[in-house]
């Protein structure tokens, strides 16, 4: 019998999915899953181990000798450990960006985090954002969003995120990036990114952060019957 309820968020990178379903989650009393940061993970081993991310074997060899973990402090925040160590900063860099859409395309690395993700769904009344969350991870979520903005908008937002975090950032350049990861995102063979049939768009080009808080709770308080 199913007892914790499931917020599932889906959308491209910079759509402000992160910042957004954690306020959510925080407003709800649930736990916040960023599943783009166990990707993350991922990639940070392959770039120290300076595995090639695109031959799927040299990246395959390194899932059963890595131990990745996840964590929330007492401040309720999301922790990723990776051997042990805290990574969630290193996470974060930019070069480890490209590399989690690199990585995340292999579908034997899918199938390895899939079962980590359901597990703690099953175990916490969630809200967990990704790219493929409503559509494979929990294709039964009580509420389904699909978090969209232009592409503009997203890789001023990226280039405003990697300069409050004392990085460099040109915006021409991140918006290159963006586009590319994209693509990969959304072309590649297993669970790409995509809209779930029964998914609700919301688009935050044009809305401020709060406004797009305030619109992200009323669908998941009063969801859109499909
Ligand atoms: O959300 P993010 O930018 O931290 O995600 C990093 C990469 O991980 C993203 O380019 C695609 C991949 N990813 C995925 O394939 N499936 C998810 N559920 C979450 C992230």
């Amino acid at each position: 019998m199913k007892k914790f309820r499931s917020v599932a968020i889906d959308g491209p990178a910079g759509a402000g999915k992160s910042t957004l379903a954690r306020q959510a989650a925080r407003e709800l009393g649930y736990l916040y899953v960023d599943t783009g940061a166990i990707y993350r993970t991922v990639a940070l081993r392959v770039l120290r181990s300076g595995a090639d991310a695109s031959d799927p074997a040299q990246v395959i060899s390194l899932l059963d000798r890595m131990e990745i973990r996840m964590d929330y402090g007492a401040d309720g925040e999301q922790r990723m450990f990776l051997d042990g160590e805290d990574v969630t900063r290193s996470i974060r860099e930019n070069a480890v960006s490209g590399l989690a859409s690199q990585v995340s395309a292999i579908p034997a690395v899918r199938d390895f985090l899939l079962e980590y993700q359901r597990a703690t769904a099953r175990e916490h009344n969630v809200v967990m954002d990704g790219r493929d969350i409503g559509t494979v991870v929990l294709p039964d979520a009580d509420v389904k969003i699909f978090l969209t903005a232009s592409l503009d908008a997203r890789a001023r937002r990226r280039v405003n995120d990697l300069v409050q975090r004392g990085q460099t950032a040109d915006f021409e350049t991140i918006r290159r990036e963006v586009e590319e990861r994209d693509l990969r995102d959304q072309t590649r063979s297993v669970a790409p990114l995509k809209r779930a049939e029964d998914a609700t768009v919301l688009d935050t080009s044009s809305l401020t952060l709060e406004e797009s808080l305030l619109a992200l709770l009323k669908l998941i308080r009063e969801p859109v019957v499909p």
